[in-house]
């Protein structure tokens, strides 16, 4: 593993302590190590290239280079079902960083964590913790990929890039460079005044609120109303007999 020397890596907030590294399997894996090892809140690892990237239920993340991965080590309170808050928390992050960078960009947000350009996919988010055993949380792994100058054409869903999206001049670290303050506010904001701001600033840029969608659970998959977030980051869906549902963990097809 190699540290990487070439392009100016961006200045960043005190409260993160980056290792930049050539080629590594996975950011998240490497992060992983380190937390178990006992790193401190704040370390960050970002990698020109992933050789095995990971994405949710499983599925593999193309990782060459050009694009920013990344994995930020967190030491968060509350319960694991709380911390999963972290990954709106991220989505919002993003969605903010993204307009900065490119302000023509409208950036919608997809339950639970995908950020759309038009419909289409440009960042996963992909959150790794362990409990402790009296309860709590011990690490907190918050990975995530952001395509800025290549995105999949075989994803199964529609993927675009920064660049794809004209912001040429974009690169992994000037992404970054944005991308690491708008994290750490909206961190103060969610340690000091727990998910509600964070709920709305979600719902203000969700996309499909409002409209129909279809929803793939392990053991059934429904058609319903996407009616709002609930105070705990659960879907509420509006089922065709009007009676409402709450999803915390699936997928969602929108129209
Ligand atoms: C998804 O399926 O949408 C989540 C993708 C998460 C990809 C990022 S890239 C950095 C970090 N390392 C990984 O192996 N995965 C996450």
């Amino acid at each position: 593993m190699r540290e990487i020397q070439a392009a100016q890596p961006p200045h960043l907030p005190a409260f993160f302590q980056p290792l930049y590294l050539d080629s590594v399997t996975s950011t998240n894996d490497e992060m992983k190590q380190r937390a178990r090892a006992g790193a401190a809140e704040g370390s960050l690892i970002v990698a020109r290239e992933q050789r095995a990237g990971r994405g949710r239920g499983g599925r593999q993340w193309t990782s060459k280079p050009g694009n920013l991965y990344m994995s930020l080590l967190l030491r968060p309170p509350g319960s694991v079902g709380a911390v999963a808050q972290i990954s709106f928390l991220a989505a919002v992050a993003l969605a903010e960083a993204l307009l900065e960078v490119a302000p023509d960009l409208s950036p919608r947000l997809k339950w639970p964590n995908d950020v759309l350009i038009d419909g289409a996919k440009i960042s996963g988010i992909l959150l790794e913790s362990s409990a402790r055993s009296g309860g709590g949380v011990d690490w907190l792994v918050l990975g995530m990929g952001v395509n800025v100058a290549h995105h999949p054409e075989d994803a199964g869903q529609a993927a675009t890039s920064l660049q794809a999206q004209g912001a040429d001049n974009c690169t992994a670290f000037s992404l970054l460079a944005t991308l690491a303050p708008a994290l750490l506010r909206w961190l103060d904001i969610w340690r000091g005044a727990g998910f509600a701001p964070l709920r709305q600033a979600w719902l203000e840029r969700a996309a499909g609120l409002g409209g129909p969608l279809r929803v793939r659970l392990p053991n059934e998959e429904f058609s319903g109303i996407f009616r709002d977030l609930d105070g705990d980051g659960n879907l509420r869906v509006e089922m065709p007999d009007g009676a409402m549902r709450s999803i915390t963990a699936g997928e969602i097809f929108l129209p």
